[in-house]
């Protein structure tokens, strides 16, 4: 390893797809390793757009001060369709070349592991660091941003609950995660939700809603939280549904991007330094077209190929827990 860390002169760092907090934490503790390991630090802007306009900046120790704290991006983020083809790749693989960058750490979800299995393959080192709010990354038990979407989602709707249990309604509550009900499912269940549908779950929603409201007023209850993934899809059908088969008010609440902003939480600050540090880590001990995941409380790395074909199923348990203690 030691061998290793002599050949390494200039490490790059993007993040591409959706933002998520957290991403500029890894960022910072990309370009300090790097600098404790004199290895010069590219930051690659927009993505992997950024490797096929040569939009680079220098980055130093000094540069990424108090990044930890700050919600989005400072490198920007893209979705590239450009990039996503054989030559878009080559391309990008020969600035690799040009501009001397040994390795590259890209920061986003699937869609950016990815582009980093591609540019593995045309010659390039990556590593690939799992940050989504949507935490469908199957290889690893975490991706950063997570937690800090579902406190923000959680903080909403403690809102909503109090205007709703004044009106005696029903708040219909549509949460991010493409086509994931994680981040909806953990949200359901810190909330207290009476109902939660899933896109991994088929749902009834006599049987898993309207039951469920019929209980609840039975037991006095005269407010209720509906927790309804994105991935679900037709939010606005499902509220007015509810409403007409329980005759109570219903509002629905697409909580969007509001999710993807903020300061990191401390859970979402400490996991997103240490991945930073240890793709940092991997880099120099020749490893690539790895992703970095978390698994059983600490780092490993993880084949991206077998990363991409493994599938992450929802908590049935967490689901199960909420759909029980539901009144
Ligand atoms: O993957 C993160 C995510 O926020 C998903 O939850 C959501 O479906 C998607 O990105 C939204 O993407 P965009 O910002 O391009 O609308």
């Amino acid at each position: 390893m030691a061998d290793e860390k002599k050949v390494l002169k200039r490490i790059g760092v993007l993040t591409s797809g959706g933002d998520a907090p957290g991403m500029n934490a890894v960022i910072r503790s990309v370009v300090r390793t790097c600098a404790v390991n004199n290895i010069q630090t590219i930051g690659i802007k927009r993505g992997y757009n950024g490797l096929l306009t040569n939009d680079f900046i220098e980055m130093n120790a000094r540069s990424v001060n108090g990044l930890t704290s700050k919600g989005g991006t400072m490198l920007y983020t893209a979705r590239s369709k450009e990039f996503a083809t054989p030559e878009g790749v080559q391309r990008a693989a020969d600035n690799c070349r040009y501009m001397g960058i040994d390795g590259i750490v890209c920061i986003g979800g699937d869609g950016t592991f990815r582009g980093a299995r591609d540019l593995s393959a045309a010659g390039v080192n990556t590593v690939a660091v799992p940050a989504t709010i949507d935490n469908d990354i199957s290889c690893t038990e975490y991706t950063i941003g997570f937690d800090t979407a579902c406190n923000t989602a959680i903080d909403a709707i403690d809102k909503l609950s109090d205007t709703m249990q004044s009106h005696e309604r029903i708040s219909v509550v549509e949460v991010m995660g493409r086509n994931a009900g994680h981040l909806a499912l953990y949200v359901a269940s810190a909330v207290g939700a009476t109902a939660v549908l899933l896109p991994e779950k088929g749902f009834d929603i006599k049987q898993d809603v309207v039951e469920k409201v019929r209980a609840g007023r039975l037991n006095g209850r005269n407010h209720f939280i509906v927790i309804v993934a994105e991935g679900v899809g037709h939010a606005t059908e499902v509220s007015k549904r509810i409403q007409e088969e329980t005759g109570m008010e219903t509002r629905l609440t697409i909580l969007g991007h509001v999710q993807r902003g903020g300061s990191p939480s401390g859970r979402d600050r400490v996991v997103a330094t240490e991945m930073g540090h240890h793709a940092v880590e991997a880099l120099l001990a020749g490893k690539t077209n790895i992703v970095v995941a978390y698994r059983d409380d600490e780092l490993v790395n993880i084949d991206i190929d077998k990363a991409l074909s493994m599938k992450k199923s929802y908590d049935a348990y967490r689901y199960r827990v909420i759909s029980e203690i539901a009144r």
